[in-house]
């Protein structure tokens, strides 16, 4: 097995003696009640990893017996005994049960499912609990995903560079010519996002060029999507609004123009035509240049709308995007909603909302979006990031895991207490067609996929959350490291510990206390919140979030200001709207306060912002010491790999907290705590 991490949580190696021979004892052969290449994928698969944790085959055969692993379709006559009608409609189109049977005078376990998608996610499961070492002679489980649409956005750009990429070029695009390893790289893709459940993937920048329309480029998305299809990963497409103007010289893209109407409705048609299942639309429209229906003085919902019926026919989807801004609004937090809301109900059932998980934009820590909750005739998604554009790119180690359930457990009280930002987005809350969830990729076409050895965690645990956004943080963290390095308990329990505590550490040496966007100019890697760049537009100058001046600190956005906190519903509005009941991790976001502003922990607000970054170093600190005391556990390669990563780490958060401190200092005039450390 290679030792670089190209081969991600599917890794295969060998499992400490007992647990090998515990498993060998318990299975012996592998019944396939069925034929489709998923149901091959699936047992190909499970024998594949049978054979490297255990250094034992797995005897393949077409009826079952004591010892057996079953893979079955519920449908299949000789398996229908083990579960129940209810049973069955429970786990829907892509769920499973996985359960011991009795069978002779032993037992046996069965996958079953309604569908051969079904069946290789049931399957994954079972690989998961091998490779991480989990007792399988009394399974129970039954399963189905919290959303039905689980997607990737690869924000890939034609030429094969990655919109805030920092793992290498992109995997889709402008490859070199070498079919074999290309197929190979996709196939491993796609495995890697069957095992977490990702059913969709958008293969394109959402500054979308309008050249992926083309017949040229349709036949590459058409190549890609016949080689994930029986992985059940379906393809999605970011398109220009601008395209029939661009492409094929129609004088407009206004979206109630017939011409223009019919021209999205062939290429809906061409579309279909070679990729049968194909997902649907992702669009950014009227957002940082991108054109948009605005520009003929029509909605959003006009334009969405018109994408969805031409995709309607043959069941394809539109995913609208609410990142929007223009640089005349006061609080750029605010606009997303202030544009959305109106719209909300008027669009048509095949069209979903795409909202960041914060207002802003991918910041370390945000509130959740206000339109969670707000809009409950349209459904909405939320879109995660995993590539770390705001989190020291591939280079610092952030299990944002933490982060996504931070959104998800947000309760909005949208339709009173309980109303978390999950429940408003899954379908539970609020009746929806379809319910989907987005996360900007961290992939590109480095060995190890995504640049840092840890940044694969991000995408493994972000498909879990996907699949069910109520497991623990930790487990997730814990099985990752065991499908990825070993089961040896001393390497687990330090390695979750630095990844739980990893994105708060970001936290506090980036932008505590709610500050935000403090980011480098254009680039947003390391510190300057000094930015005063000639041209800029205003709302891309970090002082216009910080706002630091001698009279204090922060963005007010309460009844104050920019009135931001009124498109909360109560009681949160009021909760955040007073600075003392506004939690501290938020302070900043939501009001502008002195500096010697007394904080709920007696310290100034000036002293206990120095105390945030100089607790994000410290953390830093840890984590290198943590992982220096693994040396010899796993291979050399990974280790000094991410031991080097935490090095720059370290420095790179000593940068930020200096940099920030100082800046800050010179409005504040206050001295560091002198138990502090002195900035260099
Ligand atoms: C951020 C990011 C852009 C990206 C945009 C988006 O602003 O910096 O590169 O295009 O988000 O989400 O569309």
């Amino acid at each position: 097995m290679a030792e670089d991490g190209s081969e991600l949580w599917l890794r295969y190696e060998k499992l400490p003696e007992n647990v090998a021979s515990n498993y060998q004892n318990q299975i012996e052969t592998l019944a396939i009640l069925g034929q489709s290449q998923t149901l091959n994928i699936a047992s190909d698969e499970l024998q594949q990893a049978f054979l490297g944790l255990t250094g034992c085959s797995l005897k393949t055969d077409s009826k079952f017996g004591e010892r057996s692993i079953i893979l079955s379709l519920a449908s299949n006559k000789s398996v229908s005994q083990f579960f129940t009608k209810d049973e069955l409609r429970s786990v829907g189109d892509e769920g499973y049960l996985l359960r011991t049977i009795p069978v002779g005078k032993g037992s046996a376990i069965l996958i079953a499912a309604n569908t051969d998608a079904g069946i290789l996610y049931g399957t994954f499961e079972l690989i998961r609990l091998l490779q991480t070492g989990q007792p399988v002679y009394a399974l129970e489980k039954i399963e189905s995903p919290k959303y039905d649409l689980r997607l990737l956005n690869h924000w890939d750009n034609l030429d094969g560079t990655v919109e805030r990429g920092y793992a290498g070029h992109s995997i889709w695009w402008n490859y070199p010519k070498n079919d074999e390893v290309v197929l190979q790289r996709y196939v491993d893709y796609a495995r890697a996002n069957a095992s977490v459940g990702i059913n969709g993937t958008v293969l394109n920048n959402v500054n979308a060029s309008p050249q992926v329309l083309t017949d040229e480029y349709i036949r590459k998305f058409a190549k890609v999507a016949d080689v994930l299809r029986p992985y059940h990963l379906k393809v999605y497409m970011s398109v220009n609004f601008s395209s029939p103007v661009v492409l094929d010289g129609l004088a407009t893209a206004d979206p109630l123009n017939e011409e223009v109407i019919k021209w999205w409705k062939q290429k809906a048609d061409d579309i279909y035509g070679l990729i049968p299942d194909f997902g649907g639309f992702l669009v950014k429209a009227n957002s940082e240049g991108q054109p948009g229906p605005q520009d003929f003085g029509r909605t959003h919902a006009d334009g969405a709308n018109m994408l969805a019926a031409a995709l309607k026919p043959h069941g394809g989807v539109v995913m609208w995007r609410a990142f929007v801004y223009s640089p005349s609004d006061t609080d750029r937090a605010k606009q997303a909603y202030n544009e959305f809301m109106p719209f909300d109900g008027q669009f048509a059932d095949n069209v979903i909302i795409q909202v960041k998980n914060g207002p802003v934009d991918f910041q370390p820590r945000e509130p959740f979006s206000p339109l969670f909750g707000a809009m409950q005739q349209t459904p909405a998604m939320i879109e995660f990031q995993l590539t770390q554009e705001y989190l020291g790119f591939s280079n610092h180690l952030a299990y944002l895991a933490p982060m996504q359930k931070e959104c998800f457990e947000s309760d909005t009280w949208g339709k009173g207490k309980e109303s978390t930002v999950a429940k408003t987005t899954d379908g539970s809350l609020f009746a929806s067609e379809k319910s989907a969830i987005a996360a900007v990729a961290n992939i590109g076409r480095d060995t190890n996929w995504c640049g840092h050895q840890f940044a694969q965690a991000n995408w493994y645990a972000y498909g879990r959350l996907a699949w069910n956004h109520e497991l623990a943080l930790d487990e997730l963290a814990r099985e990752w490291v065991r499908m990825t390095f070993t089961l040896k308990p001393e390497f687990e329990q330090s390695v979750v510990d630095i990844m739980m505590r990893s994105r708060e550490a970001v936290v506090n040496y980036m932008t505590p206390l709610g500050l935000h966007h403090l980011m480098g100019w254009s680039h947003h890697h390391g510190p300057e919140p000094w930015c005063e760049v000639p041209g800029a537009r205003e709302d891309w100058l970090p002082s216009y979030f910080h706002k630091a001046s001698e009279d204090g600190i922060g963005f007010d956005r309460s009844e104050t200001g920019s009135k931001a906190t009124e498109q909360y519903f109560s009681p949160l509005k009021e909760l955040y709207n007073n600075k003392q009941t506004c939690p501290d991790e938020l302070l900043l976001w939501f009001h502008h306060l002195p500096w010697d502003y007394r904080m709920k922990s007696g310290k100034t607000l000036w002293e206990e912002l120095c105390y945030h970054y100089y607790a994000g170093v410290e953390e830093t600190r840890l984590f290198q010491q943590k992982w220096d005391a693994l040396d010899g556990i796993i291979d050399t390669e990974r280790f000094a790999h991410v031991q080097q990563k935490l090095k720059i780490q370290t420095t790179e958060a000593i940068w930020w907290r200096d940099a920030c401190l100082l800046y800050f200092q010179t409005f504040s005039k206050m001295p560091i705590p002198l138990e502090l450390e002195r900035p260099i």
